[in-house]
C-alpha cells in the first residue's frame, strides 16, 4: 500500500478553480486505480502553516525546531505527491512557497555531504498540475518561475521525479477550444493515474 499527498495550492473553490479540474480528475482516477493506496488532502488555504519567521530561523539553525521538522518529516513519509496550483504573478501561490520553505529541512529531507547538499527524498514520485492565463515560451521563457522553481527546490531534497502537467496559457483559447484542452488532458491525467 502507497501513501499519496494531495496538496492544494489554491484558495478557490474545487467548482471555480480550472486547476483542480484536472487534479481532482487525476485524483478520483488514481484512487479508482489504487484502491488500497491512502490519498491525505493537504489544503494550504485551510492549513496554518508556520512561517519562518527570526525566532523559528534561530531554532532552525540550531536543529531544535520541532514544528518545521514535523512537517518535513511527514512530507518525507509519503512516497508520492501531487500538487494542483495556478500561475500566480509568473511563479505559484505564496502558501505553497511557506509550505515549500517547511519541508527543506536539515537532515529530514537533505543533508551535506562533502559540502555539497544531498537529499533525501530520492524514492517520492511528484506530479505538478497547474494552469495559466499565458504561455511561457519564446522571448517571455524566462520569466517562468513555476515549473522551474518547482523543480528546482525539489531538485535540493534529492526529488528529481518530477512531472509537470499544465493548461497553459487558457487566455489564447476560445470557450469551445478551452473545453478540448480540457477533455483532453483529464484523459491524459486518468491514463497517469493508472501508472503513477
Ligand atoms: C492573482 C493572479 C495572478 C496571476 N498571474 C498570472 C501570471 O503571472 N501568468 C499567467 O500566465 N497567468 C496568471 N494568472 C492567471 C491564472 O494562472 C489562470 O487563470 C489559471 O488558470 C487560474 O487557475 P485556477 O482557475 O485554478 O485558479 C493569474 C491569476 C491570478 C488570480
Amino acid at each position: 500500500m502507497a501513501r499519496l499527498l494531495y496538496i492544494k495550492a489554491n484558495p478557490k473553490p474545487c467548482d471555480q478553480s480550472l486547476t483542480y479540474r484536472l487534479s481532482d480528475v487525476f485524483i478520483q482516477a488514481y484512487q479508482q486505480a489504487h484502491p488500497t493506496d491512502e490519498v491525505e488532502v493537504l489544503d494550504l488555504y485551510q492549513t496554518i502553516m508556520p512561517i519562518m519567521d527570526y525566532e523559528r530561523l534561530s531554532r532552525y539553525n540550531q536543529g531544535i525546531e520541532t514544528e518545521i521538522k514535523q512537517i518535513a518529516e511527514q512530507f518525507k513519509s509519503y512516497d508520492k505527491c501531487v500538487i494542483a496550483a495556478p500561475v500566480w504573478n509568473h511563479s505559484f501561490p505564496a502558501m505553497l512557497k511557506v509550505y515549500l520553505d517547511n519541508i527543506i529541512y536539515r537532515h529530514v529531507t537533505f543533508t551535506y555531504q562533502d559540502g555539497k547538499m544531498l537529499g533525501l527524498c530520492s524514492e517520492m514520485k511528484v506530479l505538478y498540475i497547474t494552469s495559466s492565463g499565458q504561455v511561457y515560451d519564446g522571448e517571455r521563457k524566462f520569466l517562468d518561475h513555476h515549473q522551474s522553481q518547482i523543480k528546482a527546490i525539489f531538485d535540493l531534497i534529492g526529488l528529481t521525479q518530477v512531472e509537470v502537467v499544465g493548461l497553459l496559457g487558457r487566455n489564447r483559447l476560445s470557450n469551445e477550444q478551452l473545453l478540448q484542452e480540457v477533455g483532453k488532458l483529464q484523459g491524459e491525467l486518468q491514463q497517469k493515474a493508472q501508472i503513477f
